[in-house]
């Protein structure tokens, strides 16, 4: 079994939600915890579990985890199970409060990022799922690292 848990951060906060989400499929399995631009195609081979984490920017994934699932070719993740995860300001912490309506309206970057993994071929095996943080450079909120390893071992229990 092999696993990768694949993300971007500008401030560190996805990685911290990918670090811990590493650390509960460790105890389970192999698993490699790399920055987006430090993937190479080849680690993708054979791979039997790929995790993607994206800040949440402009109601989209971030633009390194938009270019790194562009470039997984057509059935390129053919047999891979998948989960994917963003980090994002809750709607009741945006401002301005006119915010809240756009978020409500274009969303977040998991639930893209995840139909990505699934047109190229993965068994989306998990919903994908949002953790918040205080402002754009966070922190984390309260709580959110634990929710993470709560749904990580979710990953774990259907592999
Ligand atoms: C240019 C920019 C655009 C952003 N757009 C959104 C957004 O549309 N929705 C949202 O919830 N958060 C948005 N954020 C906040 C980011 O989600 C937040 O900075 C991120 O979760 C922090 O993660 P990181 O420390 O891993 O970069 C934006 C932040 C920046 C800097």
């Amino acid at each position: 079994m092999k696993a990768l848990v694949i993300y971007e951060s500008f401030y560190g906060n996805t990685e911290k939600i990918a670090q811990a989400i590493g650390d509960v499929i460790g105890k389970a399995t192999e698993v490699k915890v790399l920055k987006v631009d430090e993937v190479k195609p080849e680690q993708l081979k054979g791979l039997n579990l790929l995790v993607v984490g994206s800040p949440t920017r402009a109601f989209s994934p971030s633009p390194g985890t938009k270019g790194f699932l562009k470039r997984i070719p057509t059935d390129g993740l053919r047999g891979v199970r998948a989960a994917a995860f963003d980090t994002r300001i809750s709607e009741d912490d945006a401002k301005p409060r006119a915010l809240r309506f756009l978020m409500k309206t274009f969303g977040y970057a998991a639930e893209p990022v995840s139909k990505k993994l699934g047109k190229k071929g993965a068994e989306i095996i998990l919903a994908p799922e949002g953790f918040c943080v205080n402002d754009t450079k966070g922190p984390l909120k309260e709580g959110e690292l634990e929710r993470a390893t709560a749904w990580a071992k979710q990953i774990v229990e259907k592999l």
